[in-house]
């Protein structure tokens, strides 16, 4: 495509004021005697990158996940882990997380809509199950790759040494947790932003331990010992008056922290 037809079709397409703005310009340069193509590749390379910044920071919408798309060829990964594996792997099992992710905020959202949280269980499981599969894999499948850097240096293996005394140490605790993993699941290495430290994690399946991957800004103790004494069977009040103690400040902080990480979205 010529430069003129891609910088017209982003004016046109492109909600940003600030890529509108740089595009009317440089569409401008172009028609200017005194601007040289240097300058207008330049200018092109920056709207270039202020789109991928915006999308980078573009949020899924319920129901709105997709497959992405895995870095390297199926087969790139032989003879560690086959094509048949990665093929099977990526596009049957991967895909079903991604699709019963999309259902579980979907019907999630028309309870919301209808007031109606007759099944609120069934897709709250769904939602963690589907959504811990779906956030684990776009972690695995980018953490891996026929060429990479087969060891962490700079500040992730300062921080691995510090937490773990050795990174020949951290990969013995890491197997070791992954092969004892209780039936299906995985080993993560995780950093804790309470601690300040890396740690080890063992998931039995995935769903246990909500979606992964995701920050919590407010949280409810519904465990008897939280409400017992006083209110005896009567959790769900617990829960309606709790309400009156709820200090935002707390989520509100937590927020701004959260927010400055942003993954790629899928
Ligand atoms: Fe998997």
């Amino acid at each position: 495509m010529q430069l003129k037809e891609w910088v017209t079709s982003i004016q046109h397409v492109s909600q940003d004021e600030k890529i509108h703005r740089k595009a009317e310009n440089l569409l401008l340069k172009m028609n200017d005697d005194r601007s040289s193509e240097e300058e207008w590749y330049a200018l092109a390379e920056s709207i270039a990158d202020d789109m991928k910044e915006i999308e980078a920071l573009r949020d899924v919408a319920a129901g709105g996940h997709q497959l992405p798309p895995l870095p390297y060829q199926y087969e790139a990964l032989e003879p560690y882990i086959s094509k048949e594996i990665m093929y099977l792997h990526h596009q049957k099992h991967h895909q079903s997380y991604v699709d019963g992710l999309n259902e579980a905020e979907l019907a999630l959202k028309k309870a919301r809509r209808t007031n109606d949280f007759k099944m609120i269980k069934h897709w709250e499981r769904e939602l963690a199950f589907h959504g811990a599969g779906h956030y684990l894999h776009c972690i695995f499948w980018f953490s891996m790759g026929p060429s990479g850097k087969r060891k962490p240096t700079g500040q992730l293996l300062r921080l691995i040494e510090h937490s773990f005394d050795s990174y020949e140490a951290f990969k013995s605790q890491f197997s070791a947790a992954a092969k004892q993993v209780e039936g299906v699941g995985w080993a993560i290495l995780v950093w804790a932003p309470r601690s300040h430290r890396l740690e080890i994690l063992q998931a039995e399946r995935h769903q246990f331990l909500s979606q992964w991957d995701v920050i919590p800004l407010l949280a409810l103790d519904v465990w008897e010992h939280a409400y017992y004494l006083q209110y005896r069977n009567e959790k769900a009040q617990y829960v309606d008056r709790w309400w009156n103690v709820v200090d935002w400040r707390e989520p509100e902080a937590r927020l701004k922290q959260a927010q400055q990480v942003k993954w790629t979205p899928f």
